[in-house]
């Protein structure tokens, strides 16, 4: 099989599958849903990110039973290489808004082979929009090609930004942030990662930045963004350890730059930001 008939034919599989998790997500929101707090009480996990995780996994494994899964629930293998092929997978990005507001989550896939993004699926399910790609085909939102993102500068610019960054906390120097998004155009928080990235590879919004996010978290959106000429670092413009967490700037390739430099020269002058944590 050539290559890129490869990557089609697991773009096919993940696409489907995908869409029936989406349903299987849609129902479950007829029934009542089990809430339990993971790591505290605005850490929240369902049993239907377990099941949806399981779903998911079941498959992979059953077609591709050479590839390894890097899932959130605890039912993927243990990862430390990026060797071979990877899933980053995220049953339900967003299971804040999944319980508190039935919308604005997602399911996200990326497929890594050898480290580069070949296949990346988002899917918004309340919207009903799939944003998806395979490396160098383009990307799509439903059947429709995205173009490719233009520079913009931050004053003519839709950031998405959680307010924390902004006021006190130990991650980054708040006063590294207040000129970002005193400067742009607008802020936003939708409270999906996944949505957020999927939002900046269609130019709904132009920059998505964060102090701490995970491989599932980023997976598939990396792949969309780097599909449409996005850039995606962390946010002192270093590069990405897909096997970590870590901080995220994405955007275009115009305020990218323009965000990357203010940070090094705060930093520079003594500001602080966190380093990646494993
Ligand atoms: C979370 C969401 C949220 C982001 C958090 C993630 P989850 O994912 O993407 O927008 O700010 O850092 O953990 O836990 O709902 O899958
Ligand atoms: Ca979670
Ligand atoms: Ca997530
Ligand atoms: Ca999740």
């Amino acid at each position: 099989m050539g290559e890129q008939h490869y990557w089609l034919q697991v773009h096919e599989k993940a696409k489907q599958w995908i869409q029936e998790a989406a349903q299987l997500l849609k129902e479950s929101l007829k029934e009542q849903i089990d809430v339990e707090f993971k790591s505290s009480y605005d850490d929240l996990v369902t049993n239907m990110d377990r099941k949806i995780e399981q779903y998911l996994i079941e498959r992979i494994h059953e077609h591709y039973p050479d590839h390894r899964i890097v899932s959130e629930e605890g039912f993927g293998d243990e990862v430390s290489s990026l060797d071979g092929i990877i899933w980053l997978l995220d049953p339900i990005d967003g299971t804040m808004n999944f319980v508190h507001q039935q919308r604005h989550f997602a399911i996200s896939i990326g497929v890594y082979e050898n480290g580069v993004g070949r296949v990346g699926l988002i899917k918004d399910v309340m919207a009903d929009d799939l944003y998806h790609c395979i490396k160098g085909e383009g990307a799509y939102i439903n059947d429709k090609r995205l173009p490719q993102l233009e520079n913009k500068k931050l004053n003519e610019s839709i950031i998405a930004i959680n307010a924390t960054w902004v006021n006190d906390n130990k991650r980054i120097d708040p006063e590294i942030m207040r000129p970002i998004a005193r400067k742009s155009r607008g802020t936003r928080s939708y409270g999906s990662a996944a949505i957020e990235l999927a939002y900046i590879a269609a130019g709904t919004l132009d920059a998505y930045f964060t102090m701490r996010l995970s491989p599932w978290d980023y997976g598939a959106g990396l792949i969309l963004i780097e599909e449409v000429g996005g850039k995606a670092t962390r946010v002192d413009g270093a590069p990405i350890d897909l096997l970590k967490q870590n901080s995220l700037l994405v955007a275009n390739p115009g305020i990218h730059q323009e965000i990357t430099q203010h940070i090094k020269a705060e930093i520079a002058e003594g500001k602080f930001i966190e380093k990646p944590v494993d």
